[in-house]
């Protein structure tokens, strides 16, 4: 079993990053963060309550479209600081990795604390960022295309500054990189390059191990 972990900050590419690896090498793919902006959603409809919601967090509906909003994002990274919701969410990812659906032989997983919590053992962990500027513009284009004002750029820069020191400093699972992470800086590359630099990470490690 190959386990490959992406950590990283809002809007860092990592989910775009993790779906291309899955697809090359046929890995089964789990978003980490649509867990719990499901969970920040069923919460926010219902009563509120985050650590039931993600109880049963296999009943969810994770391909909601309000799952993408910038405005759940921001539920989410506050459900996600209750170290009952993290708790309650880990052997639904642990298992996701060591038994990946379809008999698949390997598993990417993107998030916050793969590399350190969830999958400390990964077989390769890449730690992805870029600046808040260029992640703001570009969840700007994705939830607004050509539609969007520069107040709803400022709104979602100032989303995102909020939600990085938020989802930094928390007590439980902050993100930060694994020591033994590769840190790919996406600031001024495009998707094709980064996914060119990962596959030279995993092959490299692949053919060392
Ligand atoms: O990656 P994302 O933007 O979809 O994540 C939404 C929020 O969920 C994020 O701000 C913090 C939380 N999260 C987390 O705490 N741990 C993860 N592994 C994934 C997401």
């Amino acid at each position: 079993m190959t386990v490959i972990a992406i950590d990283g900050p809002a809007a860092s590419g990592k989910g775009t990053l993790a779906r291309r690896l899955a697809q090359h090498f046929d890995y089964a793919y789990l978003d980490t963060g649509s867990l719990y902006r499901a969970v920040a959603l069923e919460a926010h409809r219902t009563d509120g309550d985050a650590i039931k919601a993600a109880r049963n967090v296999g009943k969810l509906n994770l391909t909601d479209p309000e799952i993408k909003s910038e405005s759940t994002g921001g539920m989410a990274s506050k459900i996600s600081a209750v170290a009952e919701v993290r708790a309650a969410l880990l052997d639904f990812q642990r298992d996701f990795a060591a038994h990946p659906p379809g008999n698949k032989a390997g598993a990417v997983l993107d998030g916050r604390d793969i590399g350190t919590v969830i999958c400390p053992d990964a077989d390769v962990k890449i730690f992805i960022s870029a600046d808040v500027e260029t992640r703001a513009k570009r969840r700007f284009l994705e939830e607004f295309g050509a539609e969007g004002s520069d107040a709803d750029y400022q709104a979602i820069l100032a989303e995102l500054i909020q939600r990085d020191e938020r989802d930094m400093t928390r007590r439980n699972s902050p993100l930060k990189a694994a020591t033994n992470a590769h840190l790919l800086d996406t600031t001024n590359s495009d998707i094709e390059a980064v996914f060119e630099q990962a596959l030279k990470l995993i092959s490299d490690k692949m053919t060392t191990t």
